[in-house]
């Protein structure tokens, strides 16, 4: 579904690789995780596959097409088949929770009814069935701005769903959230991964929720793919490998707690 190969990044003005050789393929069903210390390369990477960033080397595919053939309007249309999830959640503080998860829409509407702000009665109802999957009912109508930290996430994930994407991204999704928040959102895009049939590929730093959700560990070290494999191979040594520290106590809870 995604595959890159030989993907390198440079970004301009420095001497270092940000992605050093990447190869990788990811198919539908699969649920991702990618670890890495900051500076790792993490962001770079999840903006390479959906084009967002143009890589220096190599080449990304989706559905076998390269990416670096496509105009911006043919990279418009494969981004509207990855939604994305943000660690600031990018919403509009002001508007409610509804009309925050209705912009998930925009991808497939004109520009004048976007200007217009018109939906149809389907597509309220569709954002409605979306919002309600993600436990938000209750809060339809109310400004996003008054919300939690996880309850905005969700807002973030029910408009990513409603774009109906066939790849979900999340760049480091809870790193603003408290543990048991970021759990639940984890348990929220499982539950979306599952129902939707999606590749689902997340940056996250707390490797206990990796090695809980995802069904394949990415690690990315100074731009280098460093380990690719299941959760339960991703153990003590990989771990301080990745970090470059042995698990400390000051960490919420023990980095290799299974589930
Ligand atoms: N726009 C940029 N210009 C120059 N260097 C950048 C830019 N964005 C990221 N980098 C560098 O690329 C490397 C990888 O960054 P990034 O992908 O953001 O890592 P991560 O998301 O894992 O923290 C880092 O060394 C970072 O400083
Ligand atoms: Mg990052």
């Amino acid at each position: 579904m995604l595959e890159i190969q030989n993907l390198s990044v440079r970004y301009k003005g420095t001497n270092q690789n940000a992605l050093s050789s990447i190869d990788l393929t990811l198919q539908e069903g699969e649920f991702v995780c990618i670890l890495g210390k900051s500076g790792a390369g993490k962001s770079t990477l999840i903006r390479c596959m959906n084009g967002l960033h143009k890589p220096t080397s190599g080449e990304v595919f989706f559905d076998g097409e390269p990416l670096s053939t496509k105009n911006e309007e043919q990279l418009r249309n494969v981004r509207r088949e990855m939604g994305m999830i943000f660690q600031h959640f990018n919403l509009v503080p002001r508007l409610s929770v509804l009309q925050n998860v209705l912009t998930g829409m925009f991808g497939y509407r004109s520009t004048f009814k976007n200007l217009i702000g018109w939906f149809s009665k389907e597509e309220i109802e569709q954002a409605k069935k979306v919002i309600h999957d993600v436990g938000l009912s209750d809060f339809i109508d109310r400004r996003v701005e008054l919300l939690s930290g996880g309850q905005k996430q969700r807002v973030g994930i029910a408009r990513a769903v409603l774009q109906r994407p066939r790849v979900l991204l999340g760049d480091e999704p809870v790193a603003s959230l408290d543990p048991g928040t970021s759990n639940h959102i984890f348990m929220l895009l499982q539950e979306m991964h599952v129902q939707n049939q999606l590749l689902t590929v997340i940056n996250v730093h707390d490797v206990t929720l990796a090695k809980r959700y995802a069904t394949r560990i990415l690690a990315l070290k100074n731009g280098e793919l460093i380990f690719d494999g299941k959760p339960e191979d991703f153990t003590e040594k990989q771990y301080q490998e990745t970090y470059d520290h042995t698990y400390e106590i000051s960490h919420d809870r023990p980095i290799l707690e299974y589930v």
